[in-house]
């Protein structure tokens, strides 16, 4: 039987049932739904709208339940449709008419948006310490790398020298944004939609901002009609998770490339490779792989619920329970990546000596070359031209610029000197680099320095995050 069962005259059609229930969803946020109607009656019995006897057995009874389904003995029944129906029924079966009254002043339009931006918020969090395990992994091999150099692409082709403690800061960097994004999508989700009750507000002396305190929420949303509507909280966190997904993805096929045989830059552990049921010799990338293919599956949950909400009217709609799953699977998977590709960093070998053998291949040094002429006087057009010769005299040569004879520059312009060689030096065209953010070693400390420092600031922030309530994680396999 429905709870609204009252106006109905015929049963549900058998094929609506399944169709119709989001429970095989949303029973993992029990956590946040008990939390929310105990925190509810509580509020209730503050503002003397059920009496405190009824609101001590509500809560009693809620965390009963939360023990049951903590320890894997609660039995969900898909007839309950959601999560709130199937505590609310189960409670009012053990208290009786007492959990009746939980439901006063509130709909299940409050409940799964207050239970969702709960869950937000503890996903979030979670990905923001997981955001901070795989920068100190970046961290720690930036600073392991030392002075070790490797060519620097564009295009994937040899373009001018670099450090290798450059390149792993720029992921630093683009998972220092992705952390900017969490701590905005948590925000999102920090408001309290209780008390909306269904759509308009209601006639109970409730106080929003106390039920808001008990959950942990920094403030209450300001329109009821938002407050179940809205959904682009689990948008920006899906957004935040698709971008860091798309940033793993870019470091993932770097990893592939990395440690294949063309390139040899680094040698993933035993632990984070797989071998072939085929051929023996096979050492696979396979989770770099698998973090680059799971990414098409966070960008698609974030473009399903864009879809799912563009055309929606206010307020809540049925179609807003299409929400959850994708929210859901975003999280989880982009945290399994995240502890994936942290120990994936932290464990492979950098072969150092490698990256430096490919150096005197692609003619990395040219743009120094044309520099050297442009700071002698020629102007950088021109210059650029000369080397380009050089390099063409070079390829026919089937050597690297660097290898060409001092004779075969001072044909090219009157304006070498012996002194070439230091703008053909690998290491000093590193070094010469000094710009702010440049790939010179005396640049990079300092970026590192800032880099830790910013580390530091996003790890506080952590700490200051309005409470959260973790996601349930029950015994057995029920959920
Ligand atoms: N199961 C619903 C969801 O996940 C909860 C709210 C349903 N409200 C309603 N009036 N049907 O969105």
């Amino acid at each position: 039987m429905a709870l609204w069962s009252g106006r109905f005259e015929e049963a549900a059609a058998p094929v609506t049932q399944e169709f119709g229930a989001s429970l095989p969803v949303d029973k993992a946020l029990y956590k946040q739904d008990i939390a929310g109607s105990i925190a509810h009656a509580t509020m209730l019995a503050a503002q003397g709208i059920i009496g405190q006897e009824d609101a001590d057995a509500i809560c009693e009874g809620l965390k009963a339940i939360e023990a049951d389904i903590d320890a894997g003995t609660f039995v969900f029944d898909i007839a309950d449709e959601d999560i709130h129906m199937a505590i609310e029924s189960e409670l009012t079966r053990r208290i009786g008419a007492a959990g009746g009254r939980l439901h006063t002043g509130r709909s299940r339009n409050d409940q799964v948006a207050t239970d969702t931006r709960l869950a937000a918020k503890a996903l979030a969090r979670d990905l923001m310490e997981a955001n901070l395990g795989l920068r100190a992994a970046l961290l720690d091999a930036a600073e392991e790398a030392g002075d070790t150099v490797l060519p620097g692409m564009t295009h994937l082709q040899h373009a001018q020298p670099v450090l290798l403690s450059h390149h792993l800061l720029a992921y630093v960097w683009m998972l220092g944004r992705d952390f900017t994004r969490l701590s905005a999508a948590f925000d999102a989700a920090d408001l309290l939609p209780l008390g909306a009750a269904a759509l308009a507000g209601t006639t109970y002396p409730l106080d929003r901002r106390m039920t808001a305190g008990l959950l942990g929420f920094a403030g209450v949303i300001e329109n009821s009609l938002d407050a179940v509507s809205d959904r682009d909280f689990l948008l920006d966190l899906e957004y935040a998770c698709s971008v860091m997904a798309v940033h793993l993805s870019r470091l993932s096929e770097e990893i592939v490339l990395w440690s294949s045989q063309e390139f040899g830059f680094i040698t993933l552990s035993d632990a984070y490779s797989t071998g072939s049921s085929i051929m023996p010799q096979k050492k696979n990338p396979d989770f770099a792989e698998l973090i680059r293919g799971k990414t098409g599956r966070v960008v698609g949950d974030l473009v399903q619920l864009l879809m799912t909400c563009k055309g929606l009217p206010l307020a809540y709609n049925k179609d807003m329970q299409e929400d959850k799953e994708g929210a859901l699977d975003a999280a989880k998977t982009l945290a399994q990546c995240l502890a994936v590709m942290t120990g994936m960093v932290g464990t492979w070998t950098v072969n150092a000596d490698r990256m430096r053998s490919v150096m005197h291949r692609g003619h990395l040094a040219a743009t120094d070359v044309a520099d050297y002429l442009a700071k002698h006087g020629m102007p950088f057009r021109e210059a650029h031209a000369v080397v380009g010769h050089l390099v063409l005299e070079a390829e026919k040569q089937g050597c690297d610029i660097s290898e060409l004879p001092f004779e075969t520059f001072k044909e090219a312009s009157d304006l070498f000197g012996r002194d070439i060689t230091k703008a053909l030096d690998l290491d000093a065209i590193v070094a010469a680099r000094t710009t702010e953010g440049g790939t010179a070693p005396v640049a990079v400390a300092e970026q590192l320095r800032r880099a830790r420092a910013r580390y530091l600031v996003d790890e506080n922030a952590v700490k200051l995050l309005s409470p959260v309530i973790p996601m349930g994680v029950p015994a057995a396999s029920a959920l």
